[in-house]
């Protein structure tokens, strides 16, 4: 049997089934329950919701990198900008330092067993960067377009590496992860960029179309980890399903690789950690 760093350089990606216990995902899912709460009585949310329009700006999202940040789905407000359901079943995702700023997920982020297998993947100089929690709840969770990770997270070389963790079983019906076995040997398509004077662009490198014929779907059970590799296109589609499809996910980047200014997500040096 090969070892798994071939497995995952061959493939571009990695199905590691039982990683987490049950006991684990039920911990972070409680964990985001009761972050979603505390965000319902909070300030911010009181303000999000009496200025929803400023508060969806980049601004928003380009300080997340550092924050504990909530973000709504598409759909979750009406045209007087409140919203159409309770606040937890109209979240998105909560990010992206998640790992750094909450200690029940920092515990799950960076301990024995995702360090060995880091290091089983050969990512020794690897340093958490960003995670989120991703909540594809049933009926409203939407649809993420076929892209790279590498897109958000640019380094040079290139050396973006995801872990997703799978907190309910994923299937086709409630969203689960598409991917394309091969195709992180395809060039980078695109760079997500902050833009001088503020917000952000999408600047075009590859015009090589996404090869979605060979896409495949990766349905998972509940405590499987995939590993991504940068540069392999993924997506998801929207969940139409009546159950939920929760994931947590961190992404990491090689600490010796650059880090361009302009990425989207900043964060010093000294924030940048191993597992
Ligand atoms: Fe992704």
């Amino acid at each position: 049997m090969k070892n798994i760093k071939d497995q995952f350089e061959q493939q571009g990606y990695l199905i590691l089934d039982a990683f987490a216990t049950a006991e684990q995902c039920d911990q972070l899912m409680e964990r985001a329950m009761l972050l979603a709460n505390d965000y319902k009585q909070s300030d911010r949310f009181s303000i999000f919701q009496t200025n929803n329009q400023s508060a969806t700006t980049d601004d928003y999202f380009l300080s997340s990198g550092n924050q504990i940040a909530f973000f709504f789905e598409k759909g979750a407000f009406n045209e007087h900008g409140d919203l159409k359901s309770d606040l937890f079943h109209s979240l998105n995702k909560i990010g992206h330092a998640l790992h750094d700023l909450d200690p029940v997920f920092e515990a799950f982020s960076r301990n024995e067993k995702t360090r060995a297998l880091a290091n089983d993947l050969g990512l020794n100089n690897h340093v958490l960067i960003q995670s989120m929690f991703i909540f594809k709840h049933a009926k409203i969770g939407g649809e993420v377009d076929v892209h790279q990770d590498s897109t958000f997270l640019y380094t040079e070389p290139e050396s973006c590496v995801g872990f997703w963790f799978a907190l309910e079983d994923a299937t086709i019906e409630n969203g689960c992860l598409w991917a394309e076995p091969g195709g992180h040997r395809t060039p980078l398509r695109k760079v997500f960029k902050r833009k001088e004077g503020g917000g952000t662009t999408m600047a075009l490198l590859d015009q090589t179309p996404y090869d979605s014929s060979n896409m495949i779907p990766l349905e998972v059970k509940k405590g499987t980890c995939i590993v991504l590799h940068g540069l392999l296109p993924h997506y998801s589609q929207p969940n139409t399903s009546g159950r939920s499809r929760q994931a947590y996910a961190i992404h990491t980047i090689d600490s010796q690789a650059i880090y361009p200014e302009w990425n989207w997500l900043q964060r010093d040096a000294a924030d940048r950690r191993p597992f």
